[in-house]
This record gives C-alpha cells, sequence and structure tokens, in this order.
C-alpha cells in the first residue's frame, strides 16, 4: 500500500497592528536603526497590547477556516507549538480550542522555541500519515514581548509577536505534502537562550522578579556561532538525502532571526537570494510563528505555488534545529 502522506491544504496567520519600530527602540535603550538593521535586518515588529499567545493563534486559525470555508467542528486535532503559552496549565492549545469552538478537538502544547513549528509539523504529520486523523492543526504562535525585558537592548531589539496556523490532511497524490524532516536537539546549549524564572526550578518569588528572571536571556554571539552552523548544515543535509540540486529547490523557508544566518544557510545551499522567503524587516524573530508566518504571506500574494519544492529551516532555544522538505500542494488564491 501506497504510504499516506500529509499536507496542507490551508493557511492563514495573524499580526497585531502595534508597530514598534526601530526608532521607538532609540527611545527605550542604547541603540540605533543603522546598528539594529544592519546586525539583524530588522526594521520593526508587531507587539500584542491587549490579549495573549492563544488569540494570536485563535486569529490565525480563524483566518485559515475562513480562507478554506471549514468549520472549527471539523478539526479533530490542534497541537500549538509555543514557549510563550497564556499560563503554564492549561495548555494554550485547550484555551484556544474553545475560543475557536473545535469542540470535537483534542489538542497540546508544544515547546521548542523557534523550531516549535516545525518539530509540531512533524509530529503532526505522524497522525495524518498513520491514518489516526484527517484534520491536523498545526499552530505556530508566541506573544514574545510578553518575555522581553525593554531595557535590555540586546534582547528587546529581536522580537516580536505573531501567529500562524496550517491544516494538514492527508495528500490526494503522494507525490506532494511533507516528503522529509529533519530534526535535531542539544540540550547543553540550554544555558545560552534561556528564561530562568518560572517554572518548577525556579518558581516565582521576590526575588526572581528583581533579578529579571522571568524575561528572555541570550547570548547572542554564542548563539549565533551555532546557528549558523546548525541551520546550514540541516538544510544541506536534508538536500543531500533526497538529491536535491539548488535548480529542485524554489524556497528556502528559514526562521528570521537574523538576516546573517538566513543569508549563511542560503549560500550553503547554492540558492540565490530570490529564492529565499524573508520578512525579517517586518516582523523581526516572532519564535514559533515565523515559519507558518512566511508561508501564508507568500502564499496569500501568490509566489507560492503548487508543485514548488520548499525546504523549511530553523534553529532555536534548547537548541533545538531541524529542516522539513515539502512539496506544496496548496493552489495560490491569486491566478497565474
Ligand atoms: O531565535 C533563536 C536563535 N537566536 C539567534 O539565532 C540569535 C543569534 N544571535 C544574533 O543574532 C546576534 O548575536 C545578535 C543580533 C543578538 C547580536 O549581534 P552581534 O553582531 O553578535 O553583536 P554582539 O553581541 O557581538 O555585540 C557587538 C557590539 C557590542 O559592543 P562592544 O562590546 O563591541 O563594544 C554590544 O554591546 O554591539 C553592542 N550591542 C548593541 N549596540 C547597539 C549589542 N546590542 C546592541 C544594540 N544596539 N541593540
Amino acid at each position: 500500500m501506497e504510504k499516506r502522506r500529509a499536507t496542507i491544504t490551508a493557511i492563514g496567520h495573524y499580526v497585531p497592528e502595534k508597530i514598534l519600530t526601530n526608532l521607538d527602540l532609540e527611545k527605550m535603550v542604547d541603540t540605533n536603526d543603522e546598528w539594529i538593521r544592519t546586525r539583524t535586518g530588522i526594521r520593526e515588529r508587531r507587539i500584542l497590547e491587549q490579549g495573549a499567545t492563544s488569540d494570536l493563534g485563535a486569529k490565525a486559525i480563524e483566518a485559515m477556516l475562513a480562507r478554506r470555508g471549514m468549520d472549527a467542528t471539523d478539526i479533530e486535532l490542534i497541537i500549538v507549538a509555543t514557549v510563550t503559552p497564556d499560563m503554564l496549565f492549561p495548555a494554550t492549545a485547550c484555551v484556544i480550542q474553545d475560543k475557536i469552538g473545535a469542540h470535537r478537538a483534542w489538542g497540546f502544547d508544544l515547546s521548542a522555541a523557534c523550531s516549535g513549528f516545525l518539530y509540531a509539523l512533524a509530529v503532526g504529520a505522524q497522525f495524518i500519515e498513520t491514518g489516526s486523523y484527517s484534520k491536523v492543526v498545526v499552530v505556530g504562535a508566541d506573544k514574545m514581548s510578553s518575555i522581553i525585558d525593554y531595557g535590555d537592548r540586546n534582547t528587546c531589539i529581536l522580537f516580536g509577536d505573531a501567529g500562524g496556523a496550517v491544516l494538514l490532511e492527508p495528500s490526494e497524490d503522494p507525490e506532494f505534502g511533507l516528503i522529509d524532516h529533519r530534526l535535531y536537539c542539544d540540550g547543553s546549549g540550554g544555558p545560552y537562550l534561556y528564561m530562568k524564572g518560572g517554572g518548577s526550578l525556579n518558581p516565582a518569588t521576590h526575588e526572581t522578579v528583581d533579578k529579571r528572571m522571568h524575561y528572555i536571556f541570550q547570548d547572542g554571539k554564542a548563539v549565533f556561532k551555532v546557528a549558523v552552523k546548525g541551520m546550514a548544515d540541516v538544510s544541506a543535509e536534508i538536500m543531500q538525502r533526497n538529491n536535491l540540486s539548488p535548480d529542485d529547490i524554489s524556497w528556502l523557508v528559514p526562521h528570521q532571526a537574523n538576516l546573517r544566518i538566513v543569508d549563511a544557510t542560503a549560500e550553503r545551499m547554492g540558492l540565490d537570494g530570490s529564492k529565499v522567503m524573508i520578512n525579517i524587516d517586518k516582523y523581526g524573530n516572532t519564535t514559533a510563528a515565523t515559519i507558518p508566518l512566511c508561508l501564508s504571506e507568500w502564499w496569500e500574494c501568490g509566489k507560492l505555488r503548487r508543485g514548488q519544492n520548499i525546504v523549511m529551516a530553523s534553529f532555536g532555544a534548547g537548541y533545538t534545529w531541524g529542516a522539513i522538505l515539502m512539496k506544496w500542494s496548496l493552489e495560490s488564491p491569486v491566478k497565474a
């Protein structure tokens, strides 16, 4: 029997309206627009003023369902990749299930930081491939502004808020859909990018608040070095495993942490810059949302089309990293 393959059959995203520009940040910390643009590629990011990560995820799913003309009650499973859950428990997937009225669905959260969407996509695909379910929603959503210290110039310039969602269904044509995935983690990288407080190790106390332990800490230089290598290596690996040349790939869909990391990955893959999805300038690093946000924007304007091979690649806290190869099956809403 031919393998049942999972494919993306609907997509949507949500970004909040409020824009935080580099010039705004100049007024908050000792930084400047030129430094931020040349070191990261970021010009502005979005901030969710009211609400939580579940609102970003729920709005992304609602946009996706509206596009598809599908009812939330048809969803069977919701997997939410996030590092900024509404609360430690219940899972944000449960909050979203209730908000969108997906009464038949079960769900859970998955924590893999910037690689969260790729991890969740690979997990969701298993449920389709085994035949357990036929309608799995995978969400990447993060309200990064809720864990950013806007007095720390090392991190506050980097992150923004967003949500993205895709529907996985069995592919009608087994040539299309999620073809291969390579996922990794290395827990020894933990102390270079983490949030020390709030979990069972350092529960919230006056001291953890005073020591600013409920914010992101990042040793940017250390992470940069391994991120460049990790994302480039895994992207080259997935090409090699599937005998793909640069000509076979239409798009690299990279995690958007730093334009220099993205450029190094594209170079290693032998890909021209015109084949790389980049929206870091508009949104900064939206953690689990970056990849579905890119896919959704590129699909919406007709640049991502049925039949194209795409490589999604990420690197993030954990360390976690990985790549997924997919033959895109969803017809573009824009006619050729
Ligand atoms: O998303 C998950 C994974 N995360 C990543 O992939 C992030 C990886 N790291 C990076 O993208 C980069 O390391 C950063 C963008 C975070 C920093 O860029 P960098 O080129 O590595 O800068 P740096 O940390 O080496 O700092 C260079 C200089 C330092 O000054 P001195 O010591 O040379 O005098 C910093 O103090 O730039 C200074 N600096 C800033 N200056 C203006 C650091 N942050 C800022 C700032 N504005 N916001």
